[in-house]
């Protein structure tokens, strides 16, 4: 991303009203971009993430051999490699994205060649042990920095693995499925909850075939793939921002288009349900395999009530909580987070920045190692908002700033183009002053 650091103001609104398409989901473009650059044939895209994470992921696979063409903003052409990459003249950079640097080593590591991965200052300070050691349990050799990228591979054929996931990622396994996808003998992951399924599916589209069972999905290798054709869904986890701001406003109406709904994905709906917002989804497909359609949502009249995450569903609404904790002291009874401390190796400490904005916007909080307590029935005001480079921290402090009193500056917006660069104007669009 070569945005400069920029501010946004975001004023009250009154209410949220109108009707939206998304672009492309983040999680879904990221695995065709890599799925297509490995593929045979030529794959195209429409509604492909606009986000710069998954620019990265394309300029990753390029540089790998891919041919990317791209078609207009949101279509791409990906001419893949056939199932053998080019060896990297240049240190694969992944920028913001741990989603890049996590997927790729999994189909670099049984490639042959050295690989060298690097991102910008936050990607460099994520965890990345935890590919490690599966892909070393399959015999890749795999060169870390003190546990953090810049992250070497030796490329080296490997052998099958029954492995468990000690932390529930769908990166880390998508990581062991991309390596098990080129390994002979059946590899399997297995998961104590089930996240989100995209490469699962992603990989049938292309012509793999994969098997699971309720805790566990398995490949038997070494596959090809075949290109595709294939519009990607709206991106859920950024209608969260939106359906959120929605939710806060009694009389509210937005209807969200093309919006993806992978039941993995789609958790924000039971828990904005049981909080009273009223959602009803219309005109339900199937798209290679992933749930689309057309979500309406309004605010109750009341008011929203209290919930609490935990256990499995903090960890199927990892990417949704920093809304979730922006709005809950707008609620009626508040707003319980727990066994969330993956929370705090996202692309920022999203515990500790979302405690230090609520702080600074007037919210009584309690910050816990895994979560946070928000309680309800608060009035924030507005402040100046440190995002600390983290794209959806600078999206959930602006939905929260709707609602404040006075105006509210977020600081390094520009972030929000790691995801969704569109998000500032259709909020504008959505917001009625
Ligand atoms: C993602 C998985 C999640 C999520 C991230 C995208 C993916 O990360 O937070 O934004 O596309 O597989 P983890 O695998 O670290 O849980």
């Amino acid at each position: 991303m070569h945005n400069a650091v920029q501010e946004r103001i975001i004023r009250p609104a009154r209410n949220i009203y109108g009707s939206l398409r998304l672009p492309g989901d983040k999680s879904i473009s990221h695995r065709y971009a890599m799925l297509g650059g490995f593929a045979e044939g030529t794959s195209r895209f429409t509604n492909f993430s606009t986000g710069a994470d998954c620019a990265s992921t394309l300029a990753c696979m390029e540089a790998l051999g891919a041919h990317v063409n791209r078609l207009g903003s949101d279509a791409v052409e990906v001419t893949g490699v056939a199932g053998r990459v080019m060896p990297a003249t240049h240190p694969l950079d992944c920028g913001n994205s741990g989603s890049t640097m996590r997927m790729i080593s999994g189909l670099l590591a049984p490639q042959q060649g050295r690989f060298t991965l690097i991102g910008d200052a936050s990607l460099s300070r994520r965890p990345m042990e935890r590919i490690r050691k599966p892909l070393e349990a399959m015999g890749a050799r795999i060169t870390l920095t003190d546990g953090h990228a810049p992250l070497t591979i030796e490329g080296t054929a490997l052998k099958p693995i029954d492995f468990t996931t000690p932390v529930p990622s769908a990166q880390v396994k998508t990581c062991v499925l991309l390596a098990g996808l080129q390994t002979a003998g059946t590899t399997t992951v297995r998961e104590s909850v089930r996240t989100r399924d995209h490469s699962e599916l992603a990989l049938r589209a292309f012509g793999a075939t994969v098997t699971r069972t309720i805790d566990s999905v398995s490949i038997a290798g070494p596959q090809s793939l075949h290109a595709i054709e294939a519009a990607v869904p709206g991106d859920i986890s950024s209608a969260a921002f939106f359906l959120c701001a929605a939710a806060l406003f009694p009389g509210s109406g937005l209807v969200i288009d093309s919006l993806g709904l992978n039941p993995t994905r789609a958790t924000l709906f039971d828990v904005l349900t049981a909080l009273g917002a009223h959602i009803s989804v219309l005109n339900l497909e199937e798209k290679h395999a992933e749930l689309v359609g057309t979500v309406q949502i309004a605010g109750p009249a009341e008011g929203l009530g209290s919930t609490e995450v935990s256990g499995a569903l903090a960890a199927q609404l990892i990417d949704e909580l920093p809304v979730l904790a922006a709005i809950a002291p707008f609620t009626r009874g508040g707003i319980r987070i727990r066994d969330a401390k993956e929370l705090r190796v996202k692309e920022s400490d999203r515990i500790a920045l979302v405690a230090r904005n609520l702080h600074a916007m007037g919210a009584d909080v309690t910050e816990f190692e895994d979560g946070l307590e928000i309680p309800g029935g608060q009035t924030l005001h507005g402040t100046t908002i440190d995002s600390g480079g983290d794209h959806r921290i600078a999206m959930a402090f602006s939905v929260a700033a709707l609602k404040a009193e006075g105006e509210t500056l977020i600081q390094g917006a520009e972030s929000a183009a790691i995801s969704f660069p569109e998000f500032f104007d259709l909020l504008d669009r959505a917001a009625e002053r």
